[in-house]
């Protein structure tokens, strides 16, 4: 690590044991923040041309400097590592090395607080705008698994104990449901954190009439974030808002990693899962393992873990504090590992093979004892008499079909009445 940006001359001691620590793995995390840092610097220079602090020749060369740096960094020619202490210096670095003194000039009036910040603030809003739209792909495919199965009969089970009829359709509108749900929460999350913090500099402001008005619109911020210690104080409490969105996503994956691993069971033999999604067993060459639906079941508890982790960094005083930089590898963590299982549903349930035989063969006929109660009930007996009834009266349930139960399912989301149109309707709305 050399040329610190903060040195401020042959006095200033440097040990690099020390150095080292303090640095930690975050250059090398800044590589996913540093496209961001890069077109942030851009706003920031843009911010600067205005108020005059730039000329439109040093502007010009600072635009064409960061055009480069992204250029020869998508390429691989420029490598962020630990020469750098972080992705900050690496971009100020790289300025001065090309331009000088214009290079000199881009740090005016911001902070590296304000500049992780804002880095930050970008990568978040993506991830929200990601996890949205593969909330969306997961809510299509499940619906459309639901329309051609919804009369595919299937146990439904409380307490894992059979209970009533359901139906495969109605397993995958619940799914649909939750993600569409989950996919507005998404766009709630990126509308929250959707303000620019970018000129709150240390977390004080500056002495300087900071076009903010022009960089918050360079950046596609919905609103300027106005507060500067407030800015300061919402690293990581935006963090935690995205992280729990990811989570409400990932709660949906773990139940359906769940309740498929359990159905892929010899004991079960409701489903078969799509061949790339299981692996072989080392040793036991009959056996083909749900390795993927496991690890996507386990994918919350990354999540989770990292909100544990970010939660307790926060317990801090109000302003920039170096302790807010370890919120950023769990947060990245959490993000990619998201992601990366979130992006396998779709297929996976889009690949599923349901076994009908297995599934009616599950439905036993005490299953209709709610059926016939509510049937008494309708003509006129008394519920609670009716239910007795039905418990004693093995008669009336014997013989019956899981199709016939699941045709009067009339009521609102019911196999018989699901609504899937309205489900696809919210879904459409939602992506507006
Ligand atoms: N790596 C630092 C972080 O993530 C960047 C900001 C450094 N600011 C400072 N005052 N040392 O927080």
């Amino acid at each position: 690590m050399s040329n610190l940006i903060w040195a401020k001359g042959a006095t200033t001691a440097i040990d690099d044991r020390i150095m080292r620590f303090c640095a930690g793995e975050d250059v090398i995390l800044d590589r996913h923040l540093f496209l961001y840092d890069i077109r942030a610097s851009k706003a920031h220079a843009l911010g600067l041309l205005n108020i005059n602090i730039l000329s439109q020749e040093e502007y010009d060369s600072i635009l064409e400097g960061l055009e480069e740096l992204t250029r020869s960094y998508e390429e691989g020619n420029f490598i962020l590592d630990e020469r750098y202490e972080d992705g900050h210096s690496a971009i100020e670095a790289f300025l001065i090395e090309k331009l000088g003194d214009a290079g000199k000039r881009i740090h005016t009036g911001r902070s590296r607080n304000d500049q992780v910040l804002v880095a930050t603030r970008l990568f978040l809003k993506d991830t929200c705008q990601s996890a949205g739209e593969i909330a969306r792909r997961i809510a299509t495919v499940a619906l459309d698994c639901a329309e051609s199965t919804m009369m595919q009969p299937m146990p439904g089970y409380t307490h894992l104990q059979r209970a009533v009829p359901s139906s495969v359709g109605m397993w995958f509108a619940a799914i649909a449901e939750s993600f569409i749900d989950d996919a507005n929460l998404c766009q709630f999350t990126s509308s929250y954190i959707d303000s620019n913090p970018l000129g709150t500099a240390a977390g004080y402001g500056v002495n300087l009439p900071l076009d903010r008005k022009a960089t918050t619109e360079a950046l596609g911020f919905d609103r300027m974030q106005i507060s500067p210690i407030y800015a300061q104080n919402s690293r990581g409490k935006f963090e935690l808002q995205v992280i729990d969105t990811l989570s409400q996503l990932l709660l949906g994956v773990r139940r359906i990693a769940w309740d498929l691993s359990l159905y892929a069971t010899g004991e079960f033999a409701f489903v078969d899962l799509p061949d790339a999604y299981t692996t072989g067993s080392s040793i036991m060459p009959n056996k083909r393992n749900p390795d993927v639906v496991e690890l996507l079941r386990a994918a919350y508890s990354v999540v989770a873990g990292a909100r544990a982790e970010i939660q307790s960094v926060l317990s801090l005083p109000s302003g920039y504090h170096r302790d807010l930089q370890n919120t950023k590898p769990p947060l990245i963590r959490a993000v990619n590992h998201a992601l990366a299982a979130l992006d396998l549903v779709p297929d996976l349930l889009a690949n599923l093979t349901f076994d009908d035989d297995a599934l009616r063969a599950a439905i036993s006929d005490d299953m209709y004892a709610t059926d016939v109660a509510v049937e008494l009930a309708a003509s006129g007996v008394p519920f609670r008499e009716a239910y007795r009834q039905a418990a004693a009266d093995t008669e009336m349930r014997s013989g019956r079909d899981p199709a016939e139960s699941l045709q009067k399912r009339v009521s609102a989301g019911g196999a018989a009445n699901p609504l899937l149109l309205e489900l696809r309707d919210r879904l459409k709305k939602g992506s507006r």
